[in-house]
């Protein structure tokens, strides 16, 4: 499941439409509107943190369980860095909690941050959920930029 869908999804786009991949099943939300693509299910305009889209992913899997959550979700930057970082991270926690229900066992979740006194929170949570979670900042993510990545891998959920 793909969370930030609106602009590029330039990964899924390639798993997507590359006819000699593996099939599989992707789900982008954004509260942005999503161009269609085939192959893949958006759910555009939609809130990630409102009961009602959780609602329809899980009704929307077809195996019930995804493999992958993969978050490059962000909200509207104040440019207030205190409360930019507060508004991500407990996005990001709410997609902890949503692992819960929709997470394969062994699955992965990636998550975007911007650093700051709650990282250690989020990644405390990460965690207590996953056998194995790594901070990435990758190379294309600006070097003076807060943004990080926590990749959270083996999930210990049932
Ligand atoms: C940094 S942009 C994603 C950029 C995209 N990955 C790309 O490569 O072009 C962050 C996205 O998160 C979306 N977003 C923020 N809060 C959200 C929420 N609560 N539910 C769904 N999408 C959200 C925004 O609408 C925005 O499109």
């Amino acid at each position: 499941m793909s969370l930030h869908a609106a602009n590029q999804l330039w990964k899924d786009r390639k798993t997507v439409a590359d006819p000699a991949a593996p099939t599989g099943f992707v789900i982008g939300v954004d509260l942005l509107r999503i161009s269609p693509l085939e192959g893949a299910v958006f759910l555009s305009q939609a809130d990630i943190t409102d009961p009602g889209t959780q609602r329809a992913i899980q009704n929307l899997l077809p195996a019930e369980k995804v493999d992958v959550i993969l978050s490059d979700m962000a909200p509207n930057a104040t440019g207030i860095k205190e409360l930019d970082h507060q508004k991500l991270i407990s996005l990001c926690l709410g997609l902890v909690n949503l692992s819960q229900s929709i997470l394969k066992p062994k699955g992965t979740m990636l998550c975007k941050f911007w650093d700051g006194h709650e990282s250690r929170v989020l990644q405390n949570k990460l965690k207590e959920q996953f056998q194995d979670v790594r901070t990435i900042k990758p190379q294309a993510s600006r070097k003076d930029s807060s943004e990080s990545y926590y990749l959270a891998r083996l999930y210990k959920g049932k």
